[in-house]
């Protein structure tokens, strides 16, 4: 079942009244914001593991030969570091439309890197919206993600920034940095095309 995820993220109406409000990034968001804020912060939420379990067939790929991209997954006691942003409720409207295609925004308590916490909203794709790719060998992950484009772009160049932006955040992902590892040895071994095109 295809779940309109546009419609389903106007019915939150929570934050509508507040003059500002948190968003947590853990995939594109942390590295390609796109949208105005009032500050940034490196920050945490707990019982979340980021996996590349999610098809991408609008950015990252296409319905033919869908990407990867990263969604959360929950598992008691996990800590997922990113980068929250206040922003004005009105931005949620185009990323509804970024997030388009099986993210759904749920509200999360963040914890600050630099102290504080404060409540705020995520979005994510759960194991019910019709991309959801599931587990997979990080070797297999990392070949589709060798093989896939999109109109955003290469799927290769969404990891390995994300990696890039993890390291600069001092995070360690293993599940991120192992599939960086073998994307980086497939593309060592059958380069294709240098322009991430
Ligand atoms: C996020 O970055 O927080 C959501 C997933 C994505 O847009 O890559």
């Amino acid at each position: 079942m295809t779940l309109d995820t546009t419609a389903l993220n106007r019915r939150m109406t929570h934050f509508d009244q507040h003059d500002s409000v948190w968003l947590f990034g853990y995939g594109s968001l942390i590295w390609k914001a796109g949208f105005p804020y009032r500050e940034r912060r490196p920050a945490s939420i707990r019982g979340w593991t980021r996996r590349f379990w999610q098809a991408s067939h609008d950015h990252r790929g296409t319905p033919e030969a869908p990407g990867r991209v990263a969604t959360l997954v929950a598992e008691a006691g996990a800590v997922c570091h990113g980068m929250a942003y206040r922003i004005t409720p009105d931005v949620f409207a185009p990323l509804d439309v970024r997030e388009k295609n099986g993210y759904l925004r749920v509200i999360t308590e963040l914890t600050f890197a630099d102290g504080g916490q404060d409540t705020g909203v995520v979005y994510i794709a759960g194991e019910d919206n019709a991309a959801f790719a599931g587990p997979a060998p990080e070797s297999e992950i990392a070949r589709r993600i060798a093989a896939s484009h999109g109109p955003s772009g290469a799927n290769r160049d969404y990891l390995l920034k994300l990696a890039e932006a993890l390291r600069e955040l001092g995070v360690d992902d293993p599940h991120v940095f192992t599939l960086e590892r073998e994307l980086l040895a497939l593309l060592r071994d059958r380069p294709g095309r240098a322009d991430g095109a």
